[in-house]
């Protein structure tokens, strides 16, 4: 590891990771990362397939608990409190930290309900808001002219661009301060992923952005920082311009430049 966050970025961050270790049996997976996400800020994660990067994700939010025999050390602070704290209530952890993964995973229920559900369960709306809300979800991720006329419906006759738009709506309708985001766009045709990328960017202003993406046009589109991950170690955590214009790791210059790492 050549550099990790500046003590700036680590100072911002609202969520700041250091020495996580996650072993899986006798296999170290990461290795010690350190790293920060700055309040208000999109950072992409990216690094070559079986890096890391999923499991860092998981380890934000603390989904890597229900995987059997994963072991996972150090520390991550959330607003400056630990998630791992023996306290912490992990429900509303992963309310305060949404996830949308690579493929699109709505709720067996109905459209309405995959938004309204999450904003129920915590107790965030009054019953008489909800349609409103739903609407007003639905709209700011570009859905709901395709979906008003069907919001009882079941959403997997949905186009998976629509569905992964919809758990979008699902995610932010619980009002998290984090946003991770695991390959969003992969499955998706253009449109949905311009979709996608201007949400990223409307919501920078609110809410700390991490997404991960093997697309570094997308990286350098949509992301204010970069973190690189190879085998486990962060290489180099650096603004965008910094990371593609000056890198400052060979191996970054590498990666950006299409060559083995
Ligand atoms: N539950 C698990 N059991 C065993 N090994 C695992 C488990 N989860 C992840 N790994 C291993 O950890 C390493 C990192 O996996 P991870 O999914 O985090 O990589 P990634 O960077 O997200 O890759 P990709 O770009 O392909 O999505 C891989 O070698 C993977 O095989
Ligand atoms: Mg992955």
């Amino acid at each position: 590891m050549s550099l990790v966050g500046t003590p700036q970025l680590a100072g911002d961050a609202a969520v700041a990771v250091s020495g996580l270790r996650v072993r899986i049996a006798s296999r170290e997976i990461l290795k010690g990362v350190s790293a920060g996400f700055a309040r208000g800020r999109v950072t992409a994660v990216i690094g070559p397939t079986g890096c890391g990067k999923t499991t860092l994700l998981r380890s934000l939010n603390r989904l890597n608990d229900q995987r059997p025999g994963m072991r996972v050390e150090g520390e991550i602070l959330l607003e400056g409190q630990s998630v791992y704290h023996r306290g912490r209530d992990v429900r509303d952890l992963r309310r305060r930290i949404g996830m949308l993964f690579q493929r699109p995973n709505p709720f067996p229920q109905s459209i309405r309900e995959n938004v309204a559900l999450g904003a129920r369960v915590h107790g965030l709306w009054r019953r008489e808001e909800v349609d409103r809300r739903v609407e007003e979800l639905l709209r700011r991720v570009g859905l709901w002219d395709a979906v008003h006329d069907r919001l009882g419906s079941s959403p997997f006759a949905l186009s998976g661009g629509q569905q992964q738009l919809l758990c979008m709506a699902r995610a932010l309708a619980v009002d998290p301060q984090v946003l991770l985001l695991d390959e969003p766009t992969s499955a998706l045709d253009p449109h949905s992923t311009a979709r996608i990328e201007e949400l990223i960017g409307s919501l920078r202003e609110r809410i700390t952005v991490v997404f991960v993406t093997h697309n570094l046009q997308q990286a350098a589109r949509c992301a204010d920082e970069v973190l690189f991950l190879l085998a486990g170690e962060v290489v180099e955590q650096a603004s965008v311009a910094d990371f593609f214009q000056r890198p400052a790791d060979l191996r970054s210059r590498a990666y950006i430049e299409g060559k083995p790492v």
